[in-house]
């Protein structure tokens, strides 16, 4: 049998099977309870109000007799048996508002500027995403190399850059794009992080482009995903986008996850409902409104490679 789980004040409605646990009709729904024991029913924070139709358990010593009397219930020890009606106490609820105010400076940091040209001449200061402009000198009868190595030996012998690489999709694209600018092109370079990596040429640009150069910084972290679109020659912060990790229903910090993740398909289910998403949504919350205020076509974001 199915059932519907109503959550307010959310008013979200959704469609779970009979004995499911409310709790995990609550992540399917999107509604985040606070869960800090991961569902294991020690934590106790994860009350609440059964407003109409009846659940199976859900009791536990951290309601009072009083509590009990009014329809609190623990969502992680509750199972659905009807259609009900549940509302998320506020003590209940996973606190978004916070997540994207702005943070106050730290009046004890001592701040230090550097001269970024500077640093670069004195080989100190690497990028790790840089676009590089190149006048390419035209195919003929006398210089008929390929577009992928024409772009990769002048990378070479006039910008000194090494051990490049480029996928195969960019590489079918090349013929394009260099004719499409008459042999002048930028290419976008993302250096290794680690040492034994390879640079890799991740896009190439009809014309100079190079004024226009963005990143994504993702702190992925274990409560929250927070992420800031930066203007890499500025390092003006252009907007900024936090979520909670989609993980946080399953426990909130790392061990009870751990714990979660060795019951039954708990690791799947972590899986299925890792963070990406959320990096995905603060991504997409990031770029969507500056791109459409700066008119510009959004331009697909790459990770660095480790
Ligand atoms: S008691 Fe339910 S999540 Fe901790």
């Amino acid at each position: 049998m199915t059932c519907t789980v109503k959550f307010l004040p959310h008013n979200i409605s959704v469609a779970v099977e009979e004995n499911e646990s409310l709790i995990r009709a609550a992540m399917e729904a999107g509604v985040h309870i606070n869960a800090s024991c991961g569902g294991t029913g020690v934590c106790g924070k994860c009350r609440i109000l059964l407003e109409e139709g009846a659940l199976e358990g859900g009791v536990s010593e951290h309601l009072s007799g009083e509590d009990r009397e009014k329809g609190y219930r623990l969502a992680c020890l509750s199972q659905v048996t009807s259609d009900v009606v549940i509302r998320i106490p506020v003590e209940s609820q996973v606190d978004t508002s916070r997540l994207n105010a702005r943070a106050g400076g730290r009046h004890t940091a001592k701040a230090v500027y550097s001269d970024v040209d500077e640093l670069r001449q004195d080989g100190l200061f690497i990028p790790p995403v840089e676009k590089i402009y190149l006048e390419l000198p035209p195919a003929t009868a006398g210089d008929n190399q390929a577009d992928m190595a024409r772009i990769i030996n002048h990378l070479r012998i006039h910008h000194n850059e090494h051990r490049l690489t480029m996928n195969l999709d960019l590489i079918r694209k090349i013929p394009d794009l260099i004719r499409q600018g008459d042999f002048k092109v930028t290419a976008t370079i993302v250096r290794p992080v680690r040492e034994d990596g390879k640079n890799e040429i991740v896009n190439i640009e009809a014309f100079d482009t190079t004024a226009r150069n963005f990143g994504i910084a993702v702190d992925v972290g274990t409560t929250t995903v927070y992420g800031q679109l930066l203007d890499l020659h500025t390092g003006e912060v252009l907007a900024q986008h936090g979520e909670f990790n989609s993980q946080m229903s399953y426990g909130e910090d790392v061990i009870s996850r751990i714990m979660f993740a060795e019951k039954g398909d708990g690791l799947d289910i972590l899986h299925q409902r890792s963070s990406k998403p959320s990096i995905l949504s603060s991504g997409t919350s990031l770029t969507r409104p500056r791109w459409a205020s700066m008119r510009s076509p959004p331009l697909p974001w790459r990770a660095i490679p480790p």
